[in-house]
């Protein structure tokens, strides 16, 4: 979910970020590899599913070989386990979003070890990979929980361009936000819990093809992450 624009700036600008092209571990390498150096690479990221309508992305984004990261929350993820395992295993990203979804920032570090850690097993039970990115529920993070993340080998990755579908109910205005968002390395960050953006995602994947752009994973994005770094878009 959403957080200060200027904050998130300002913590991937501390954190230091990763150019392209990514030399992804063995296990996380994606299917088809893009040399970001090259093409202009952007990823999309969806928050706080899987629900149900999570298969119809899915399905946009397979026709359109589109690949994506899915921050999903942990109790989702156990009541729709077969979403999460077609994510996967159509060559998207499965990252930690915390088990039920509290601002970090209020809680003990043993609980904010429990929101991150049970997740992560869920996800790499679902999946057979373990996850190394992590985001935090309204964006809100310290260096409390950059240490938990730390501990469980989680990156932060927070986003540059926030498409505000959390208040827009309109698939054109979440669209025209995304397309306006689009430069190379960018993090574009929307809710597959929301079937408004869902809506919204065939012109996205429309306008930012026309414009030559090509939808990467986080990892792909980024390549090899720092656990308890802070990530708002690739170096560019
Ligand atoms: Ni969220």
């Amino acid at each position: 979910m959403r957080m200060r624009a200027v904050g998130a700036a300002f913590l991937g600008i501390a954190a230091g970020l990763w150019p392209c092209p990514p030399a992804a571990a063995a296990a996380d390498r994606p299917q088809t590899r893009v040399d970001c150096a090259q093409a202009k690479c952007v990823a999309l990221t969806f928050d706080d599913g899987p629900v149900p309508g999570t298969a119809r992305l899915l399905g946009l984004l397979r026709r359109s070989g589109a690949r994506a990261t899915f921050f999903v929350v942990g109790v989702r993820a156990r009541a729709h386990p077969g979403l999460v395992a077609r994510a996967r295993a159509e060559g998207h990203e499965i990252g930690d979003h915390t088990e039920h979804h509290p601002r970090l920032t209020a809680l003990p570090s043993a609980r904010v070890h429990r929101e991150l850690a049970t997740t992560r097993r869920t996800i790499t039970r679902l999946t057979g990979t373990r996850p190394t990115l992590f985001r935090p529920p309204y964006g809100a993070t310290d260096r409390r929980v950059a240490a938990q993340a730390r501990r469980l080998g989680l990156a932060q990755v927070l986003w540059d361009v926030d498409t505000l579908d959390w208040r827009h109910r309109d698939p054109s205005a979440i669209a025209r936000r995304a397309v306006n968002g689009l430069r190379p390395g960018a993090i574009i960050l929307m809710h597959d819990s929301r079937p408004t953006t869902v809506s919204a995602v065939p012109r996205i994947l429309r306008a930012a093809k026309a414009k030559g752009y090509t939808f990467v994973t986080v990892t792909e994005l980024l390549g090899p992450t720092v656990p308890g770094r802070t990530y708002v878009h690739a170096r560019r």
